[in-house]
């Protein structure tokens, strides 16, 4: 049975004036719409009063489960306006997989996709003065979360759990827009090994990543690169994003899935790029293959993906002792620029969308 869906309207809803302030420059992740949906799950009720109300902070007691043992899923997706109007997510059933596949790792109950899509849908459509014009390539950004709820310190699966969907006006992730990254290899902390949490979407793959952000940030990089725990030889992901190196030849390889997040734009670039006619690898790639191809110039364009970051090209690796910059130092190469563009221009409705990737919302 589908969620029934109840919309309490705030009472103090942002004027129309503060709205079209904060769309002209939204920048990334710090300013929240009127509304928020949450769902409540018990092993009794299943998924049950589901609600959306103003935003505003929770009242959380301080035996929470996901404070002390970070239980919790949670996924990143946009809602964009087209030219006529009408607002578009891309790829929602594949957000509410993933979410789906999350929570089996950490041990939480599943949303039915349907219900998923739903919650999102129905968020979008109370704030969708919210979602601004195509103009600039901004969009809303979707953060659905799921966590632990229950008050309890014992360790073992919450038997209380809430599903929430926030949602945030978005401009570009990185400040220098379009700017290659300059990106800091880490040689001292992992991401996920075998068995571990990298191919879950969950805030402790996030945590263990913030102090090699940090030492990034300190070598004046972007974005910390991961390798494989097993052998510290083969580029896992970034932080926040996956990775592609595109040879002089026009093949493309992007690292092959396990350990790191399966991403969404990642699989919708290797259709792109296959529609192109380009041969895509997914396979094992080793660091010494990404700094020995640039400086050869076999590789010839490194390019960082994902939902808030988009197509982003990759300028600079540097490591401790050492760094190697490609072609693309300035601006991004050629087929960087032409994905990012089949990709965009699909997901604000100005190309064919062939894939059956966009879902309409309004
Ligand atoms: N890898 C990580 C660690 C991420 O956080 C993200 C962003 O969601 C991605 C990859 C890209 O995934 P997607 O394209 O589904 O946003
Ligand atoms: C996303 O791209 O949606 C993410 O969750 C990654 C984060 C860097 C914002």
């Amino acid at each position: 049975m589908s969620l029934e869906i109840t919309t309490t309207p705030s009472a103090s809803p942002r004027s129309d004036e503060d709205v079209a302030r904060v769309l002209e420059d939204p920048g990334f992740g710090t300013t929240f719409t009127d509304h928020m949906l949450q769902v409540t799950w018990t092993p009794d009720d299943g998924w049950h009063d589901a609600r959306i109300t103003a935003y505003g902070p929770l009242s959380l007691d301080p035996a929470t489960a996901v404070l002390h043992y970070a239980q919790e899923t949670f996924e990143g997706m946009k809602a964009y306006r087209h030219a006529d109007g009408s607002v578009w997510t891309f790829r929602p059933e594949e957000n509410a997989a993933r979410m789906v596949r999350s929570s089996h790792r950490l041990a939480l109950p599943v949303l039915e996709p349907d219900d998923f899509v739903r919650c999102v849908d129905a968020l979008v459509e109370v704030d969708q003065r919210w979602v601004p014009d195509a103009a600039g390539e901004k969009s809303l950004y979707l953060r659905p979360f799921m966590f632990a709820s229950e008050a309890f310190l014992g360790v073992r699966p919450s038997q209380h759990v809430t599903f929430m969907v926030i949602a945030s006006p978005a401009g570009s992730y990185f400040k220098g827009g379009l700017t290659p990254l300059r990106l800091w290899l880490t040689e001292d902390y992992t991401r996920a090994g075998r068995g571990g949490m990298g191919a879950a979407k969950t805030g402790g793959n996030y945590a263990s990543s913030l102090v090699a952000q940090q030492e990034a940030m300190a070598h004046g990089c972007d974005q910390v690169v991961f390798l494989d725990v097993a052998e510290g030889r083969y580029v896992e992901e970034l932080g926040g994003m996956n990775m592609y190196f595109v040879y002089a030849d026009g093949s493309i390889v992007t690292p092959e899935t396990g350990t790191i997040l399966e991403g969404i734009t990642r699989s919708a670039i290797i259709d792109l790029a296959h529609k192109k006619g380009h041969k895509v690898e997914e396979r094992r790639f080793g660091v010494d293959e990404w700094r020995e191809g640039v400086a050869s110039g076999e590789i010839t364009e490194v390019f960082a993906c994902g939902t808030a970051a988009v197509v982003t090209p990759v300028g600079t690796l540097q490591w401790d002792g050492g760094e190697v910059s490609g072609a693309a130092t300035e601006e991004a190469g050629p087929l960087t620029k032409e994905i990012r563009q089949d990709l965009v221009d699909i997901q604000y409705g100005r190309a064919d969308d062939g894939f059956g990737w966009m879902h309409r919302v309004l």
